[in-house]
This record gives structure tokens, C-alpha cells and sequence, in this order.
């Protein structure tokens, strides 16, 4: 059974320039699930869309962006909630920080830079238990700080004081104090060097390895998929252009998107000069017919240019939306 399930999702923002205003389709028709007890991965360039569906999916929509259609239902052990029509405070009290907690792109939004750390804690708790005893209130932060692997100085520091592995660590270790059934974590390593992205993603695995959540692990970075994801998700210009579990994605790709993808990771002693794909994804204010990756594909038809291709099931979790995979399934 799913823990989330989104289906035909389209949230667009409405920009005005000039007097004329325009609808930029950065979710546009995207239905997936999320499993218990998994990480899936969200992939794509920049700008295709994977924030817009963070936000969407945790319920941080917020003018100019807007829900044009789709919907988005989760089910948690103890209630089942249809964000469509889910109230603020509904969202506030019990679905936010306890059933789904966001790591935010750029940690340093969640912490307060004029507070030290204890006191976010602090405040995100209190908000949701009240605080009926400090000193055992700030033992139990203590207790799960330490048993994430932090030193539990952190507590004591101002964010900025902090490198930048240990803030994002930090803000994991804030995400999970409730142990919430779903973790979404956005871009959490792309600033960081590679020795210090291999602890922020082996504390993510840890976490889930051990609450058994879901974590939904959004990045560019194919390495960190292939190092951590359990299913990944492809996406392009709005839209999902394959999904698969990770062992067959990074395997046996289907679409000529995800191909270019996995090429340009790097492999050890490969001398060869990488291929980069011509042109840039599409201007989502105005998306180009059919196929919205039809402009870059090196194995463009022409009925790419007319017809959005269906997302065809190939058996085996695996699905993907391009028409050298045929008609319909
Ligand atoms: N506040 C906004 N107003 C108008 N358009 C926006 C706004 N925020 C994002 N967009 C547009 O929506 C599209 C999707 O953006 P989004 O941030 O979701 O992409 P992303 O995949 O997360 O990119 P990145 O990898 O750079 O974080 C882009 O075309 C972007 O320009
Ligand atoms: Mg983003």
C-alpha cells in the first residue's frame, strides 16, 4: 500500500511581465507513488520542476504558485489526509515536522541565524508538545543529537559558527526528532565536497534504515541516486519522463534522458570525451509540443513533435514515457 499517492498533479506559477501574465508549467500531469520503507530519488536538471513538487507535496504552495489539477493523498498509520482539502491547522499540528518534515534546499533556512541551535529545536517542539519540563525537554534533544552521530556541542552553537556539512546534518537531525513517516530532503548535499556528502547521505540512510520511513531524496546528482536511492524518478521540463527501481535505471535506461544522464557520470578510468546534449530545457512559460525533450533528443521522430508520449509500464516497477517505446500498453 502507498504512503503517498499523487496523481495527474499540474501546479503552475502565474509570473506577469510587461503587463502580460504568463502560467509557467513546472508540475505538469505527474503521478507517482511513494512506498513505505524506501528512499526514492527524484532526479533532473535544474530547473525541471523538483522543488515545485516539494513544495506541492508538503503542502508549501504559496501565490504565485497554484494547484491546477491533480491530486495528492497520503496515508499515514493514524489518518489519511487529502491535501486538497486538508486545513492549515490540520497541516500545522499534526501532518508537519510529524508525518512529513522538509529539509530545505540550503539548510541554513530552517535555523535561525541569530539563535542558537538548542533554540530551534526548541521552538519547532514546543509548538507541537509544549514544553513541560526544560531540563528533560533538552536531555531527550541531547539523547537524539547523540544518537544521530553529532557532538552534542552543536546545540550550543549560532548556525553560522557551524561548517557546512554539520548544519545539514543538523537540519536532518531537526527533521527527525518525531521520527515522521515521511522525509523529504531537498538537494541536502549539493554544496557540500564529496567526503562531507558521504556523511549527510549515510545519516540519511541510517535514519531510514532504522524508522523504517520513507524518504523522498530530491538531487541533480546521478551519483548520489545510484549510491542511495531505492527507486529513482526522472524528470524533465515538468514532467516524469521514466521510473524505475535503482539497480534497472542506472542498468537498462529506456529514455534517451535518462541515457544522457547516467553517460556523463563519471567512470573510473574512462578517458573519454563526454557528449554534452545540445540546447537547454525549455522555457516552461512556453513548452514545446509533444515530447517537451523532442528539441534535444538525439533520436527524435517526428510524431515526437506532435503527441505527448503515454507513460508505458515495462514490467517490473519500471515505466517510462517516450515513443521509441512504441503505442500504448
Ligand atoms: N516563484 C516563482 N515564480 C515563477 N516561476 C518560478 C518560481 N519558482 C520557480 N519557478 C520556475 O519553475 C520552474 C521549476 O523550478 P524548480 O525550482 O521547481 O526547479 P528545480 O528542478 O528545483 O531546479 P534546481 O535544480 O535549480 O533547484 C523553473 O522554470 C523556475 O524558473
Ligand atoms: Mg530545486
Amino acid at each position: 500500500m502507498a504512503l503517498l499517492q499523487v496523481e495527474n498533479l499540474r501546479a503552475y506559477y502565474k509570473t506577469e511581465m510587461y503587463g502580460v501574465s504568463r502560467l509557467v508549467r513546472a508540475i505538469d500531469d505527474v503521478s507517482l507513488d511513494l512506498r513505505p520503507n524506501e528512499i526514492y530519488g527524484v532526479a533532473g536538471e535544474s530547473s525541471c520542476g523538483k522543488t515545485t513538487l516539494i513544495k506541492v507535496l508538503s503542502g508549501n504552495i504559496k501565490p504565485p504558485l497554484k494547484v491546477h489539477g491533480g491530486s495528492v493523498k497520503y496515508r499515514f498509520k493514524t489518518a489519511e489526509v487529502n491535501m486538497a482539502n486538508v486545513s492549515d491547522e490540520e497541516l500545522k499540528g499534526n501532518v508537519r515536522w510529524k508525518e512529513i518534515s522538509y529539509v530545505m534546499q540550503g539548510s541554513m533556512s530552517v535555523l535561525n541565524p541569530v539563535r542558537r541551535v538548542i533554540k530551534t529545536f526548541e521552538d519547532i517542539i514546543s509548538t507541537h508538545e509544549g514544553i513541560p519540563n526544560r531540563k528533560e525537554f533538552r536531555e531527550r534533544i541531547k539523547e537524539h543529537v547523540k544518537k544521530l552521530g553529532l557532538p552534542p556541542d552543536v546545540l550550543n552553537s549560532y548556525p553560522h559558527e557551524l561548517s557546512g556539512g554539520m548544519r545539514q546534518r543538523v537540519a536532518i537531525a531537526l527533521a527527525t526528532v518525531f521520527y515522521p513517516s515521511l522525509i523529504i530532503a531537498d538537494e541536502p548535499t549539493t554544496a557540500l565536497d564529496v567526503v562531507v556528502q558521504r556523511g549527510v547521505l549515510q545519516l540519511l540512510k541510517e535514519i531510514q534504515g532504522e524508522s523504517k520511513n520513507t524518504v523522498l531524496l530530491v538531487t541533480h546528482d546521478m551519483a548520489v541516486h545510484a549510491n542511495v536511492a531505492d527507486r529513482v524518478a526522472i524528470m524533465y521540463a515538468g514532467r516524469l519522463m521514466e521510473e524505475a527501481p535503482s539497480e534497472i535505471i542506472f542498468k537498462r535506461p529506456e529514455h534517451p534522458y535518462t541515457r544522457h544522464l547516467i553517460s556523463s557520470l563519471p567512470v573510473i578510468g574512462d578517458k573519454s570525451i563526454k557528449n554534452a546534449l545540445e540546447g537547454s530545457p525549455p522555457n516552461l512559460a512556453n513548452p514545446p509540443e509533444g515530447c517537451r525533450f523532442h528539441p534535444r533528443c538525439p533520436l527524435v521522430m517526428n510524431i515526437c513533435k506532435t503527441e505527448v508520449p503515454e507513460m508505458r509500464d515495462l514490467g517490473g516497477s519500471h515505466r517510462a514515457a517516450c515513443h521509441l517505446l512504441g503505442g500504448k500498453s
